[in-house]
C-alpha cells in the first residue's frame, strides 16, 4: 500500500508535501519519512510511527521548493526508521519513494551485490533507488551530460528490469528541481497549481492546491518541475497532458466537530444511503444494458472484507427473493480457486476504494474469460470503476478512517436497488418496497445507541474474544459487526449462525462468555430465542439486539432496534454495531481511524 507524495514550487515544499501525506495516511501508517535538496545537500527525514512523529522532526516553515515523501505500509521489512522511505541510492544523491513490490527485488539486489552494491535495509524500495542511481553513474563515467532527458532514459532501461506494481518518484540532487516518477499498477496522479506542480498516490491528497490532475496510466514515466508536467511512454515518446478539473470535497478530510472520522463517518451514513437509493434506480437503468439479465447468465460476487459482508446480503436477496442463485466468494480465494466462468457469468465486483488488489485480479481473471464485469464501488476513476465492463456507483462520500462504515451501509443501498432493478426484469414481486427502506432510513437518520450500549461498554472492554451470532440475513450482519470489532477494538470477534452453535461452537462458551445476539427475522424467532436458551445454560451474558422486545427474552442486555420489514433490517441492526465498535475504543483508548497493522486501501495481494 503506502502513500507517495510531491511537491515542486512555492516556498513551502515541506508543509505542502505534509499536507499531501496527511491525507494519504489512510494508506499507511507505520513510518514516513521526506526528502529534499536543501544549499546542495540532499536531506532525508525519516520517523517511526504515524505522522505525528515526522510532523514533530520537521520544520515545516523551512524555505525548500522540491520536496518528495511517504507514508509506509510495510510489506518487506519491519517498521522501523532504516525500512521507511525515501530510500537513497550507493552515491547518496538519489532518494526515492515507491508504492507497490517489486517482485524480483532479490534477484536484483544480487545482481546489485556482485557489482558491489550492497543494500542496508530489508525493503524492495531501495533496489529501485540503487538500480537508478547506478546507472547514472555508469552514464556520467561515458562523459554525457546528465539532465532531464538522461535521467528519463536511464528510469526507462532500469524500470524494464523490475517485474511487479510501482509507483515511485526520486530526487537527484543535482537537478534539484525535479522529481521524477514512473508508475505500473499502484496508482499516481499529478497536479498542476499556481506556480506549483504535485503528484500524489490519490487525487484527494492534492486537488485542493491543483487547478487540474491527471491519473497516470500504466507505463506512463515523466517528471514534474516548477511549472511543467511531462510525461513519456516507455520509449519515450512525449504524451499530451490533460488535466481534467475536480469536484472539491474538502469538508470530508475536516473532522467537523467530531472525534475521529470512524465517528463522523457513522454520523454519515445513513445520509449516503439515502443519496445513493436516491441515484441508483436512474443509474442502474443508464448503466446496465437492457437485455443485461434478459439471456441464461450465472452470477457471481466477489469483494473483501465488509464489502464482501454486504455481497453476501446481495445473495442472500437475491437467492431469496428472486430465486437466482449466486456464488460468492473472498477475492483472494476466487482468482485461484480456478473459478467457473464463461460469457454467460455475470461477475459482480464490490469495493469502497476501488483498488483492492485482490479485487482487480478477480475483474481481469472475470474479463479473461469471457465474463461480463459489474463493478460497485465508491470511487469514480478507480482502477476497478475503469477496468469493469459497468459501474455503478455508491455516494457514501470520500471514506476515511480506515474501518468501513458508511460505505457499507451505500453498498447495502446500491444492493437494494440493484435487486428492484432485477425484479422488475424478472417480473417478480418483493417481499419489501423502496419506500420501506426509505421510511426506516429517514427514522435511523438521529437514532444514537450510545445511552442504550453504555452499560455493556466496559464488560466488552475486558473481553478478549467476543462472539456474534444471529440466523438468516442477521448472521451476515454479525459477521460485519464482529469484522468492526476486532479491526478496531482488538478484540477477538467471531461470529456464528445461531444453529451452528450446537455443532461446534457451543464447546467455547462458559460463564465468562460474552455474545452479541441479532435477532431481526420474525420468522425465526422462535429458532434464535433457541439458541440464546442454549448460550444461557452454558452461562454466556447474551446481549441482544432485537426490534420484538415485547417478548421479554432472557438476556444479561437487550438493545432496541426499529421496527422494520424483515428483509430491510441490516440498515437497522448495523447502526448500533457500528457505534458499539467505535465507543469500546474510545474506552479502550485506541485511535479508532488508525488500527494497528492495517490500512484503507490494499493495493497488495
Ligand atoms: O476498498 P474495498 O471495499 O475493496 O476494501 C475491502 C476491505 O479491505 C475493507 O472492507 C476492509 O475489510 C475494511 N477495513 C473493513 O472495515
Amino acid at each position: 500500500m503506502c502513500g507517495i507524495a510531491g511537491c515542486s514550487g512555492g516556498k513551502r515544499g515541506i508543509k505542502s508535501v505534509m499536507n499531501i501525506l496527511t491525507r494519504l495516511e489512510y494508506r499507511g501508517y507505520d513510518s514516513s519519512g521526506i526528502a529534499y535538496v536543501e544549499n546542495n545537500d540532499l536531506c532525508v527525514i525519516k520517523s517511526l510511527g504515524n505522522l505525528q512523529c515526522l510532523r514533530r522532526e520537521v520544520s515545516e516553515n523551512t524555505n525548500v521548493d522540491t520536496v518528495i515523501g511517504h507514508t509506509r505500509w510495510a510489506t518487506h521489512g519491519k517498521p522501523s526508521i532504516q525500512n521507511a522511505h525515501p530510500h537513497l541510492d550507493a552515491s547518496g544523491r538519489l532518494a526515492l519513494v515507491h508504492n507497490g513490490i517489486i517482485e524480483n527485488y532479490q534477484l536484483l539486489r544480487s545482481g546489485l551485490s556482485k557489482q558491489g552494491i550492497l543494500c542496508n535495509t530489508e525493503t524492495d524500495t531501495e533496489v529501485i533507488a540503487k538500480l537508478i542511481g547506478a546507472a547514472i553513474v555508469e552514464k556520467e563515467e561515458t562523459g554525457a551530460i546528465i539532465n532531464a532527458k538522461t535521467v528519463l532514459t536511464v528510469l526507462a532501461k532500469q524500470l524494464g528490469f523490475m517485474k511487479g506494481s510501482y509507483a515511485i518518484a526520486f530526487l537527484f540532487r543535482p537537478l534539484p528541481n525535479y522529481i521524477f516518477f514512473a508508475k505500473n499498477g499502484s496508482p499516481l496522479v499529478v497536479g498542476q497549481g499556481q506556480g506549483a506542480t504535485f503528484l500524489a498516490s490519490d487525487e484527494n491528497a492534492i486537488k485542493e492546491n491543483c487547478t487540474g490532475v491527471l491519473r497516470l496510466k500504466d507505463g506512463d514515466i515523466g517528471y514534474i518541475n516548477y511549472e511543467n508536467i511531462c510525461i513519456y511512454d516507455k520509449k519515450l515518446n512525449k504524451k499530451k497532458v490533460h488535466l481534467s478539473k475536480i469536484d472539491q470535497d474538502v469538508e470530508a478530510f475536516n473532522l467537523s466537530g467530531y472525534s475521529s472520522f470512524l465517528n463522523k463517518e457513522i454520523a454519515e451514513g445513513i445520509g449516503g444511503a439515502l443519496k445513493t437509493l436516491r441515484r441508483a434506480k436512474k443509474e442502474i437503468a443508464s448503466t446496465l444494458p437492457d437485455n443485461i439479465f434478459l439471456t441464461d447468465f450465472d452470477l457471481h460476487i466477489t469483494a473483501c472484507g465488509t464489502a464482501l459482508h454486504a455481497g453476501r446480503i446481495a445473495k442472500y436477496l437475491i437467492e431469496r427473493e428472486l430465486r437466482i442463485p449466486v456464488s460468492i466468494d473472498f477475492a483472494s480465494e476466487f482468482k485461484y480457486k480456478k473459478p467457473i466462468l464463461s460469457n454467460k457469468s455475470i461477475c459482480i465486483f464490490l469495493s469502497q476504494s476501488g483498488e483492492t488488489a485482490d479485487t482487480l485480479g478477480c475483474v481481469e481473471l472475470a474479463k479473461s474469460c469471457g465474463a461480463t464485469t459489474i463493478g460497485i464501488t465508491n470511487v469514480k476513476g478507480s482502477r476497478i470503476a475503469e477496468a469493469v465492463d459497468y459501474c455503478l456507483y455508491t455516494y457514501a462520500g470520500v471514506e476515511i478512517s480506515v474501518a468501513s462504515t458508511k460505505a457499507y451501509l451505500a453498498q447495502l443501498a446500491l444492493i437494494y436497488a440493484l435487486v428492484f432493478y432485477l425484479a422488475g426484469v424478472k417480473g417478480k414481486k418483493l417481499s419489501f418496497s423502496l419506500h420501506d427502506i426509505t421510511y426506516i432510513l429517514h427514522r435511523l437518520e438521529n437514532r444514537n445507541y450510545l445511552s442504550s450500549l453504555n452499560k455493556y461498554l466496559n464488560l466488552i472492554k475486558q473481553q478478549s474474544s467476543l462472539y456474534f451470532v444471529g440466523r438468516g440475513i442477521d448472521y451476515f450482519v454479525a459477521m460485519e459487526g464482529a469484522l468492526k470489532l476486532k479491526e478496531i477494538c482488538y478484540i477477538h470477534c467471531e461470529a456464528f449462525a445461531g444453529g451452528e452453535l450446537k455443532h461446534g461452537s457451543l464447546a467455547l462458551i462458559n460463564d465468562s462468555s460474552v455474545v452479541v445476539a441479532i435477532l431481526t427475522q420474525k420468522s425465526l424467532i422462535d429458532k434464535m430465542l433457541n439458541n440464546i436458551h442454549e448460550l444461557n445454560s452454558r452461562g454466556a451474558k447474551v446481549i441482544l439486539l432485537t426490534p420484538f422486545t415485547k417478548l421479554a427474552p432472557e438476556v444479561f442486555g437487550l438493545i432496541k432496534l426499529e421496527r422494520c420489514r424483515d428483509m430491510v433490517s441490516p440498515f437497522c441492526s448495523i447502526k448500533p454495531l457500528q457505534e458499539l465498535t467505535l465507543y469500546v475504543a474510545q474506552k479502550k483508548g485506541i485511535d479508532p481511524d488508525k488500527p494497528r497493522n492495517l490500512a484503507k486501501s490494499v493495493t497488495v495481494e
